[in-house]
């Protein structure tokens, strides 16, 4: 069967300097893309960018702080610039602080903010007008199972993650209109974000000589990257969860619920078993004008 090949195609990819990010501008290189890899800490996008070079594969350094206009618009301008031109954008930068809902400050929501999600806005942005003009573009950011399901202590990581969730449904509606696919991963590996992290199990922080955390490697979450980002991948608009090799889809429903034309809050109460009914699974819309033209015909039609 033939392998995938990204031969031609240049990616951006973000905190690609260690971690799960270092693994996918690895991976791209390795199958023929030219890789900008940026990260905060310029010394370990150098050092990957030297064992891509060092493999036969074509990558270049950015150190910039993607949470910044000017750092975001940095990797984009520099694929445009040494490689005449960007296909694939990798929003993979990320950090976690973590503390309990009441201890949590303003100068941290605000950072989580930024880096996460302000940080993937502004690099998917800066891209945004080459890809349309060129008809086609390939988005793949990362969001996390604490943003979409819910964690404790991780509030403002999670509020920013579910808001990459936003990000990519949103813009792979705009981005099926000009060739430009959106989508997104929710990854689990064993990096040094997972290391250091409060929220990640015991066994999952002490990593060396553990089953479950060497299952965790960073090479089992690359290729769904790699997919998604390639120009045969029809995706658009799903996060898939990648972890230790097990591959599924993130999914949004809207359950059929109940109707009453006289609502009234005792009616809800009495209703409360229908709606958290787990044999009602009810509809995963497209879009957010799908669910008003469902309820529309149910109870007008
Ligand atoms: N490791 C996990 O289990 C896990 C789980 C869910 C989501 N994620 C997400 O996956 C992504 C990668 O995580 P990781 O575990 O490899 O983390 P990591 O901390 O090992 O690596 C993140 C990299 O991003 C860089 N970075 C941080 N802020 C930056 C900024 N402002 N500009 C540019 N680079 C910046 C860091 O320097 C670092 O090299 C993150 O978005 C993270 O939130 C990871």
């Amino acid at each position: 069967m033939r392998s995938l090949r990204f031969d031609g195609r240049v990616a951006v990819v973000t905190g690609g300097g260690t971690g799960i990010g270092a693994e996918h501008a690895r991976l791209l290189a390795s199958r023929g893309a030219a890789v900008v890899v940026n990260d905060l800490d310029g010394n370990a996008a150098e050092a990957v960018v030297a064992s891509i070079i060092a493999a036969g594969g074509t990558a270049t350094a950015v150190a910039s702080d993607i949470a910044l206009e000017a750092g975001a618009a940095a990797p984009v301008d520099t694929a445009r610039r040494e490689f005449g031109r960007i296909d694939i954008v990798v929003n993979n930068a990320g950090i976690l602080r973590s503390s309990p809902f009441g201890d949590l400050d303003v100068e941290q929501w605000d950072r989580m903010i930024a880096v996460n999600l302000r940080g993937t806005f502004l690099v998917t942005h800066a891209a945004w007008p080459l890809l349309a003009a060129q008809g086609y573009g390939r988005v793949v950011s990362t969001t996390s199972n604490s943003g979409l399901l819910g964690v404790k202590g991780s509030s403002a990581y999670a509020s920013a993650k579910a808001g990459v969730w936003g990000l990519t449904r949103s813009l792979s509606l705009e981005g099926a209109e000009l060739g430009i696919h959106v989508n997104a991963i929710g990854p689990m590996a064993y990096t040094a974000m997972s290391a250091a992290s409060k929220i990640a199990p015991k066994s999952w922080q002490t990593g060396e000589g553990d089953d479950w955390s060497r299952r965790l490697d960073v090479a089992r979450v690359s290729p769904v990257v790699a997919w998604l980002a390639h120009e045969d991948c029809t995706l658009n608009g799903q996060v898939l969860s990648a972890v230790g090799g097990r591959v599924a889809r993130f999914a949004m429903r809207v359950t059929d619920g109940f109707d009453d034309e006289n609502l009234t809050p005792e009616v809800i109460r009495d209703h409360e078993a229908d709606l958290l009914d787990p044999d009602d699974v009810g509809t995963e819309f497209r879009a957010a004008f799908e669910e008003g033209q469902a309820v529309h015909r149910r109870l007008l039609d």
